[in-house]
């Protein structure tokens, strides 16, 4: 199961208490990993194992005692003798706080979705126990499209390249692929543009599709993208596998690993 953060190697180890629960691991790992070792999942979006914490969502914020505020899990490290909770009611507010503005600028048609069952931004609105939202839908992306307004801010999907589909309507610009580009494929071809509400993950530079960057098409981003924005081709088309095999690519010596479906 993910963790949340990488492992992390170190000769030294240290103590904490997570939930009431003692555990002990390397210097340097992430309250969230701890978290995970002491068998108590925190809520995530953009933290996975498999690039570094990033700490944009906030969904897994904790309480940790003698620490002002409600500090990320993801990029908080471990110290002896921490004692952390995860589960208070303020934790919980501000969690459903948090899903409430995603899923307020979030499409809405799970049921047709081609990762649906399969997403993480559903499995956590069920996780924080979100049942409704507040909020008037956002002026972004896919909610201006379904009223059929024209909006500035409209992307369509970029479906160049031939192996996956980008639908920026569904991105909660977690970096997760940005940072899965940069340090498991050591390619730049993502980035995000803008600032805020208006920030946004963009393939090259502006006016570039993902065909046309630096992209190798290698697949690291769709592997780490917990929403249907980044998503095969073969998933639209039939739907998420039951099993997922992993193999070796044949083609050259290299010995690149990727999913058989
Ligand atoms: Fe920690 Fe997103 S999972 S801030």
């Amino acid at each position: 199961r993910d963790m949340g953060t990488p492992a992390v190697k170190s000769g030294t180890t240290v103590n904490l208490t997570v939930d009431g629960i003692k555990v002990r691991v390397p210097a340097g790992t992430s309250v969230m990993r701890a978290a995970a070792e002491a068998g108590i999942s925190v809520p995530k979006l953009c933290a996975t194992d498999h690039v570094s914490a990033f700490g944009s969502c906030r969904l897994c914020v904790v309480q940790i005692d003698g620490m002002r505020g409600t500090p990320a899990s993801c990029t908080t490290p471990v110290a002896e003798g921490m004692v952390v909770h995860t589960q208070t009611d303020d934790i919980a507010r501000i969690r459903k706080g948090v899903m409430e503005l995603y899923i307020s600028d979030h499409p809405l048609d799970c049921l047709t979705c081609a990762a649906n069952g399969d997403c993480e931004l559903q499995d956590m609105a069920g996780a924080v126990g979100l049942r409704e939202v507040r909020f008037d839908p956002g002026a972004n992306h896919f909610n201006a499209r379904e009223a059929g307004a024209p909006n500035p801010e409209y992307r369509p999907k970029d479906q160049s390249n031939p192996y996956f589909t980008f639908d920026p309507a569904k991105c909660i610009v977690c970096s997760r692929c940005v940072r899965a580009c940069e340090e498991v494929q050591g390619t730049f071809a993502l980035t995000i543009e803008g600032r805020g509400f208006d920030s946004r993950v963009s393939a090259g530079m502006a006016g570039d599709d993902f065909l046309s960057s630096d992209c190798v098409s290698c697949g690291a981003c769709v592997q780490v993208c917990p929403t249907a924005t980044l998503i095969e081709n073969k998933v639209i088309e039939i739907g998420t596998p039951e099993h997922i095999v992993k193999t070796t690519c044949a083609y050259c010596g290299v010995g690149c690993s990727f999913d058989a479906h």
